[in-house]
This record gives C-alpha cells, structure tokens and sequence, in this order.
C-alpha cells in the first residue's frame, strides 16, 4: 500500500449488532440504536473496498511524519482502521500520546515473572483519561452532521473530556449531566474551566445517563457517551498503540475495568477487525473487572451465565437481574467511581467481546482496588481507583492460576492519579477519623502500603530530628 491513503468514506456504515437484524444505517445518521429491534449499533466497514494496509509495521512510517496533527495523534495515525471520516473533518488535540510501561515493581505485587507485565498509562491523555481516544472520534462525528451542542453523563472523565473538545475546537457547547455528590472535584473543576454547561441532577451516574438520553433526543443534542459507536472506534486504538509498543507481537492478557463497558467493547471489536483482515495471528484473552460494588456484569456473566450466544444473549437474565435491582433499590456503590455503574450501556458488546477474546470477568473489592492503586503509585505511575481495578483484577487472576506468572500481560490504566485524590490521601492518612469518614464505609480496614505524613511543630529541632527519624 502506498505511504498515504486516500480515505474514502463512503464505504462505512452504522450497523445493529445483532446478526439476525444486522440492520444498517448511513454514517450520517444520528442514532444510538436499532430502529428496528433495539439494539446498540456498530461502526462497520466494507474492507474490500478499502485501501488496508497489509501489515500493522505498515503504520511506522506514520512516525516520521509526526509534524503533522493526524500522524502525530494516537488515534489517527491509525485513521485507515477507523475510516469514518475525511482527514479534513478530523477534530485532534493530540491525543494518545500514552506509554505501555514495563513495570516488574507491580509485575512482582502481581506475582508476575520479571518483564511480563505492562501497564498502558492511558491517563497520559490531554484531558487526563481515556476517554480522550473516544471524544476525539465522536466528536469528529458531530462536527461532520453539523452538531452545535454535545451532552454526556459523567462521573467526571468523560465531561472533562467532551468540555476540552468543545472548547479548544470551538465547534460546539458541551453539556454535561453529573449526579449530585457524584463528581470528582478535579473533573469537575476541568469541565467549569472549559466553559461547559453542568447540568447536576440529584441521583447517581445511572440516572444521570437515563436523563442524558431523553434529553438529547428531545432537544436534538448530539450524544458522546459510548451508547455512541463511534466512540468506540476511537478506543479500538488504545489496543493499536499495546501492539504497537510490544514490536506488533501480541499480548496473552489484556486486564480492563469494566463501567459501562465501552472500552472491553471496543477491545473486542478490534480485536476481531485485526484478526479479520489478517493483521494478527491470534486474538489475546481479555479479562473485564467490574468493583465488587458494581458488580452488574460480574453477576451476570460468573453468576447466571450470561452469554454472547451467537449474538442471541438471554435477555430474561439481563430482565430479571434489574427487576431485582429495582426491588432491592440498588445502588452501585464503590470507591472507584469512574465504574459505579449498575447498568452498563454496553452490556451487549461486553458480551460479544468476551466470547471474541475467550474472556473471563472478576469482581475486586475497594480494599483490593486501593492496595493495587497504591503500588501502581509506588512504582512510578499513578492511576485513579477505578483504573487500579485492572492490576488488582490481574492480581486475582494470577492467584487462581487463570494468568500464569510466564504470561505477557497489559493492565489498562484508564485515568490519571490526580482524580479521587481524596481516596488516595484518605488512604495515606495517620488520622484514623479520616480513614474511616472516606473508606471504612466501603469495607476498607487497612492500608497496607501506606506512606503515612509525619506531623511535626513549627520547630527547627523537631522538624530535624523528625527527619532523621523517618529516613
Ligand atoms: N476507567 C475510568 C478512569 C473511567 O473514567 C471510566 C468511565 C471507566 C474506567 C469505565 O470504562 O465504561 O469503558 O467500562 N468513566 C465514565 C465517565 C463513567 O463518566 O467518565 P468503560
């Protein structure tokens, strides 16, 4: 193939995902779903008719082309597997510009082989989370239909990220629903510096995407949550980017949180693409972690038995388990609260993804979760609790023998250290009020790796010796 490809769009389409309706849709149509069954749609494309590179080190030469804003964006580089849109229409702020770390530090917590584990630091993006990889596609999206206003529900990554978009594109007003007290301080203060419009409703993340939904179907608003395909394409090259830091050679594991299951979905879907037109020999396992207090897809998958089923999955079990959920009132409730989430949107694609790559599911625990956050820490990196659930989700794998200590493994770090610092520091804490105002509520009781601050008077002699105490 040439060194630069003449993306023809026409040659994509939005599609259910269902294989018995398969029904398809313009990429110029506004849509989250089937209007015929129901069902959440893919991005599709007619490979045949398109320009695909015949191997992925085909990409490479893109680097020396990094002056330029597609070359040099994480995502774009990748434009000919997501070809959606036409180059002009792009909307980049150099996302994806994020390290897959070789850490033996955690590797060792783990109970990994030296060099086998990778975390892929995605909290390097521009607005601080992953979610960057898939705004940059939606976005592009909206602006190719003509959209003026965006909206998402969000516990915090995802309104910063629409809001950095709209603002230093200047395209559109974003809009975002954020559940009372369900917001990060951080993630907050990034979306009223970037001029968004907060919407905040009293309820948590579930009832602020079931409000998102209605409303920007009322008002016409163009919706940027991952019921959004498109999205997803975009986060098809966070598994584009661990290829191509491990030399194109593919991993064993890939270790995800599971929230609303956007990111599993789109592992998946890329997955199943690359395999497709021959790109990689073999598809890794993945393994999604849902908190033990958002257990939604945990439940369903390890405890009812919940199944792809060739595109057929039981939908009296997903019926069922909700109607209990109603009944009993319940709340996600977890400390890692980029995946409190009851209701997971992509559920279906979940499941698709876990049949595609031989997939298992895992609950962790707060206590698990924050344990696993502190070592990512103590090894040089940093994540938010929610992200931690992949190493500690990896951790418990490794105990049951499921990860074996010779497997090449990638635990996705979704979001960066600097969100939930309340968490962390709470974490850290000597003042046992504290610790137990922020985590002994979420089952914590210990802190295992913490770095506890020494409390010392204003006085030369004590800060001194307290020095040399402490080191
Ligand atoms: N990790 C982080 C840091 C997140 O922000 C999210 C989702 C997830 C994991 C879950 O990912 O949905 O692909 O399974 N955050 C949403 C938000 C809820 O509003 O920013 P998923």
């Amino acid at each position: 193939m040439a060194s630069s490809v003449n993306i023809n769009t026409t040659h994509a389409y939005q599609q259910c995902v269902s294989p018995d309706c398969a029904a398809t849709y313009d990429v110029g149509e506004v849509r989250t779903s089937c209007d015929a069954c129901g069902s959440l749609l893919d991005v599709t494309y007619q490979w045949d008719q398109l320009p695909v590179p015949d191997s992925l080190k085909w990409f490479e030469q893109k680097w020396a082309r990094r002056n330029e804003p597609l070359c040099r964006s994480g995502v774009w580089r990748f434009h000919e597997l997501l070809p959606f849109a036409k180059p002009e229409q792009i909307v980049t702020i150099g996302e994806g510009q994020t390290p897959l770390i070789e850490t033996d530090g955690v590797g060792k917590y783990i109970g990994m082989d030296p060099g086998r584990l990778y975390l892929e630091y995605e909290g390097m993006n521009p607005s601080g989370s992953f979610k960057d990889n898939g705004m940059t596609a939606a976005f592009t999206h909206a602006r190719t239909i003509g959209a003026t206003k965006a909206a998402c529900a969000s516990t915090g990554n995802t309104s910063a990220s629409l809001a950095l978009y709209c603002c230093s594109s200047k395209l559109m007003q974003a809009v975002i629903f954020i559940g009372s007290g369900k917001i990060s301080y951080g993630k907050l203060s990034q979306a009223l510096d970037y001029g968004a419009l907060t919407v905040q409703i009293s309820g948590d993340f579930d009832d602020a995407m079931h409000r998102v939904r209605q409303v920007s179907e009322k008002l016409g608003i163009y919706l940027v949550n991952s019921v959004n395909p498109f999205r997803l394409e975009g986060q098809k090259t966070i598994m584009l980017r661990v290829l191509e830091s491990l030399n194109w050679e593919v991993p064993d594991w890939i270790v995800v949180p599971g929230g609303n299951l956007g990111n599993s979905s789109a592992f998946g879907k890329a997955f199943h693409e690359l395999h497709t037109l021959g790109l990689i020999d073999r598809i890794p396992r993945l393994a999604v972690i849902n908190a033990q207090g958002a257990n939604t897809l945990h439940e369903l998958y390890q405890g009812r038995g919940l199944r792809w089923n060739e595109g057929s999955p039981d939908q009296s079990i997903i019926d069922k388990y909700y109607a209990e959920l109603d009944a009993a009132q319940g709340k996600a409730d977890t400390i890692a609260s980029a995946i409190e989430i009851n209701r997971p949107v992509n559920l279906i694609k979940c499941l698709r993804a876990l049949d595609c790559c031989d997939g298992v599911v895992r609950e962790v625990t707060d206590q698990q979760i924050l344990d696993a956050k502190s070592q990512v820490g103590a090894n040089g990196m940093g994540c938010e609790p929610a992200s931690a659930a992949s190493v500690a989700g990896a951790k418990l794998l490794r105990e049951q023998g499921v990860i074996a200590p010779s497997d090449r493994v990638v635990c996705i770090l979704t979001g960066h250290q600097l969100k939930d610092p309340t968490a962390t520091v709470a974490y850290h804490t000597a003042d046992q009020d504290e610790f137990e105002r922020v985590l002994g509520s979420r089952g914590v009781s210990r802190a295992q790796f913490a770095n506890r601050a020494v409390k010392v008077e204003n006085n030369l002699d004590e800060i001194i010796q307290a020095i040399q105490l402490n080191s």
